[in-house]
């Protein structure tokens, strides 16, 4: 059977599943999105990312004409119209259809689309080798700017990054903020390990506050890991003892190597390993989740 796509409270075959080429998501790149998965049947952390998604749409003054509990029911409706249980779901709000200037007035009604599909995992050797990253010349956009906070539809600026990163075959580029500081990768927050400690930027670095950020926060303090949210320097990330990437594509993925420099052993590390770990648990606890069945 084919896939069915949200559009509009409509459920529409993949192939009829169409937008016109007046959005101005597609024009302008403006609209909101989240990437959510699902687990063994239950959605997980799906109001943090409704909570996430209308916040974005907040601050780019987008009114989504759906409460979250609404929102949360199409999700699942979506994911049940599909016969899913694990699943990776795009949902996407756009301003919806105008003329060809930019004035998002001219939008009368934003478009709410939810793409639900299998997921395309990265091979197991990835996560048990490690990456390889870049530090990109491309700078995260400023906060004061189109920043990352917000999930938005402007993605060229990791997509240049990770255009660097492919061209010189490296598995993902890692972004420095806007006055060189430790940002993230292009759709990943990053951590680093020092001395038995957990590290991360903070999100005034513009990078997003991601989930899988909070839960890895979470995880790590549950287990006795101290977490020091703080600017970190290109220097101490090549000494860190661990580096590891976080988002709900990757789920966690160790960094071996960065710009050459090889990070601690140069292999997973045994914080990184027990985070994977109790990753691995807490996802499947259904007490994380709203169930789809
Ligand atoms: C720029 C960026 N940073 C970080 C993340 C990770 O966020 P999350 O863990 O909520 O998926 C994403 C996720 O798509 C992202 O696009």
């Amino acid at each position: 059977m084919e896939p069915l796509v949200y559009i509009n409270g409509e459920l529409v075959p993949k192939s009829e599943a169409k937008i016109s080429v007046f959005d101005h998501g597609f024009l302008y790149g403006d609209g909101v999105f989240e990437g959510i998965r699902a687990y063994n049947g239950y959605v997980f952390k799906l109001y943090e990312h409704l909570d996430r998604l209308y916040a974005s749409a907040h601050t780019i003054m987008l009114t989504i004409p759906m409460k979250k509990e609404e929102m949360a029911e199409a999700v699942i409706k979506t994911l049940r119209a599909n016969s899913l249980r694990n699943a990776y779901v795009r949902l996407v709000v756009t301003r919806g259809e105008g003329d060809l200037g930019l004035d998002p007035r001219k939008c009368k009604k934003p478009n709410i689309i939810i793409i639900a599909g299998e997921l395309s995992v990265l091979p197991k050797e990835v996560y048990e080798r490690g990456v390889r990253a870049l530090i990109s010349w491309v700078r995260r956009d400023r906060i004061d700017a189109t920043s990352h906070e917000v999930k938005s539809l402007n993605y060229l600026n990791s997509i240049l990054a990770k255009l660097e990163a492919n061209n010189v075959n490296f598995d993902e580029a890692i972004i420095l903020s806007s006055d060189g500081y430790v940002c993230e990768g292009t759709a990943e927050n990053i951590f680093i390990v020092k001395k038995g400690e957990l590290l991360t930027p903070p999100t005034y670095t513009g990078a997003l506050p991601g989930i899988t950020r909070q839960v890895v926060m979470e995880i790590a303090t549950n287990n006795g890991i101290k977490v020091i949210e703080r600017l970190l320097t290109v220097h101490e990330l090549f000494n860190a003892d661990e580096v590891f990437f976080t988002g709900t594509g990757v789920e966690i993925i160790p960094v071996v190597e960065i710009s050459g420099r090889k990070i601690g052993s140069g292999k997973p590390g045994e914080i990184t390993n027990i985070i994977i770990e109790e990753f691995r648990k807490y996802v499947s606890d259904p007490r994380n989740g709203t169930p789809i069945y």
